[in-house]
């Protein structure tokens, strides 16, 4: 199946070119903002129009007389100085609607029995890309914090999105295991572990570990203030890079500790991909970096300046204008986030097979990604068929305007935001619905609390900053994940009425072929219901859940219109079935953008 909106693109586009003789027109067929003029509109004439010198009105006309969409729309319109105007026809959507509800596909899966996938009238895409999303990427030995939240959600979204579009999605975990703090980091575990041994206690790693930031502080300091230990620590770092046996398996049991604490937080958040085979920190490139800089000195890109060395992209310059370097090696020889950004690099390109590469960062990263983008490609490394995309999102403030901190100042840890949200939701729970056990409420508060979390992020454009407030997200009205959960449950609510009521859903919708649509609210929610795939596509080619998020909103607020006016269990039979087949699909489709899209559980009761 097509999505409605491809398929006008399609024809439109084909009528432009037969009628102005030449290919590659774009219908650039887009949802009219006010009904009044249909549905769609398509504005591509005008462009055409003034490329070939011509009457737009006209070239218009020309286009009408080659076009026919008596299948989906009622009679064409030509509107001010070339639009065309659409409706589609209620016959067309009567069936549509059914098509995609009954719309279902067999997956296989590796070594898993087929399941059947609801595709919403979603085709998968015709040239699947294999796509390469580098997001979450937190640092080892320092808590996550609410900076890698944004990462986190964000690019499991944008994966979940593109996977059901059908791309070939590689989730990659890029995160920060390897740098000379480790030198530090293990010579502490390594001291600990001796005078722990000199006492004969047996403690174990994870409760040396178990606050791994004071863990790191406390090191920091040592280094700083004990000239043995800053020797051990040095001693460390050599250890580390030449793959002494015992430094590494201590600074292995750092990582491992560090990535307990992560998956902990990816298990909360219902951040299901980011497993040990799509985790590749930076110390996986560690032996390609040499390489990378004997390649760039090689090409005569990278020269030696001031004793490090550096490559210099076009086009970057400081503030004085002078040429800004992009520094690959430092004067002690150590290298940097850039070189084992340009590894990795690499690593996509030529191992994972990269047809596209998106970072999912803050947007401070920016310049960082473009030089990285800009010396790659003058290396040669990545050609122009490989798309290369920051995804830069903007900061989470406190209620004050300020990068969300706790009063005394420091990160707001990830885990505890999150906990808090838990607790909070509780008590919107008892208000709405006293009467749930005790075990359906905890249930509830989770989903509502983490939910809210992570539908607030989503629904904000990611490139603004955004205020986090408790008290917002967890509002009932308006766009928040509590609205939608519940718009969800009072659908689920319906069904369960349907029961009492002796009403099986199932036979009133078997064999059923197409709705009977007559009133206004009926209507606007059935068009809308055929617009899911839109929302998804935009969605996918800007990589902004927020399109997800307000389609969603948009479509429970036009549920509710048709709820309040349609009844939907007393309609009359003729009625009836295509009413709980509006609901149906309505549930179904927000079930399934929250759940599996955004990662955000569902209810069936509030
Ligand atoms: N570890 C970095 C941070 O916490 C993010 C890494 C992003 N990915 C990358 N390939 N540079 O800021």
């Amino acid at each position: 199946m097509k999505i409605v909106l491809d398929i006008l693109e399609e024809r439109i586009s084909a009528a432009m070119a037969s009628a102005a003789g030449c290919d590659n027109c774009a219908a650039i067929v887009r949802p009219s903002t006010d009904a009044k003029f249909g549905d769609y509109q398509a504005n591509g004439v005008m462009g055409l129009a003034k490329k070939l010198k011509t009457n737009p009105r006209k070239l218009a006309e020309e286009v009408v007389k080659n076009l026919d969409l008596s299948d989906i729309c009622e009679p064409l319109e030509i509107a001010g100085p070339g639009f065309i105007n659409l409706r589609l026809k209620t016959d067309f959507l009567e069936t549509a609607v059914v098509e995609i509800y009954n719309h279902y596909v067999q997956e296989e899966y590796l070594g898993q029995v087929p399941r059947c996938l609801r595709r919403f009238g979603i085709d998968k895409v015709s040239n699947p890309k294999t796509i390469v999303v580098d997001f979450s990427s937190p640092n080892i030995a320092k808590q996550m914090h609410v900076g890698h939240l944004r990462s986190t959600i964000i690019g499991d979204c944008i994966c979940n999105i593109l996977r059901f579009l059908g791309h070939d999605v590689k989730p990659q975990n890029h995160i920060g295991d390897w740098g000379t703090q480790f030198g530090m980091l293990c010579a502490l575990l390594s001291r600990k572990r001796i005078e722990i041994g000199k006492t004969g206690e047996k403690v174990s790693n994870t409760i040396i570990l178990a606050d791994l930031e004071a863990f790191y502080r406390e090191a920091k300091q040592l280094f700083d203030t004990d000239e043995d230990f800053a020797n051990e620590a040095r001693d460390a770092v050599v250890g580390l890079h030449k793959g002494n046996q015992r430094w590494t398996e201590i600074w292995r049991q750092i990582v491992r500790e560090s990535e307990k604490h992560h998956q902990e937080v990816y298990r909360k958040l219902r951040v299901y991909c980011l497993h040990d085979s799509n985790t590749r920190g930076e110390s996986a490139y560690k032996d390609d970096l040499p390489g990378v800089v004997a390649d760039l000195k090689q090409k005569g890109l990278a020269v030696d300046s001031d004793g490090a060395v550096c490559v210099f992209p076009e086009g970057f310059k400081n503030k004085e204008g002078q040429p800004l370097p992009f520094i690959i090696q430092k004067s002690d020889g150590a290298y940097l986030y850039a070189t084992t950004d340009l590894a990795a690099l690499r690593y996509r390109v030529n191992e994972l097979k990269a047809n596209a590469i998106i970072y999912v960062t803050d947007s401070r990263q920016k310049l960082h990604f473009e030089m990285l983008f800009a010396v790659a490609k003058k290396a040669g490394w990545v050609g122009d068929d490989v798309e290369l995309s920051h995804v830069m999102f903007g900061s989470v403030l406190g209620e004050d305007g300020t990068p969300l901190k706790t009063r005394s100042g420091e990160n707001v840890k990830l885990k505890e935001l999150l906990d808090e949200a838990v607790e909070r939701a509780k008590s919107v729970v008892e208000e709405k619905n006293p009467e749930l056990s005790q075990d359906e409420k905890e249930t509830i508060a989770k989903a509502v609390g983490i939910g809210a979390v992570k539908y607030a992020d989503y629904s904000n454009n990611r490139t603004s900053d955004y205020v986090f407030s408790f008290d917002k997200m967890l509002a009932m009205d308006g766009n928040t994940a509590p609205y939608m959960q519940y718009a969800y449950a009072r659908i689920k609510s319906i069904e369960r009425k349907a029961l009492d009521k002796d009403v099986s859903i199932e036979k009133e919708l078997e064999n059923l072929q197409t709705l009977n649509l007559t009133e206004p609210a009926e209507l606007d929610l059935a068009k809308y219901l055929v617009r899911y795939g839109e929302a998804l596509q935009a969605a996918a080619a800007d990589y902004r859940p927020n399109y997800l998020t307000a389609y969603l909103y948009e479509l429970a607020q036009k549920f509710s219109a048709f709820y309040t006016n349609c009844p939907v269990l007393k309609a009359e039979p003729d009625k009836r079935p295509t009413r709980l087949l509006l609901c149906d699909l309505t549930a179904k489709t927000i079930r399934h953008g929250l759940s599996e899209l955004l990662g955000i559980e569902v209810v069936e009761q509030m």
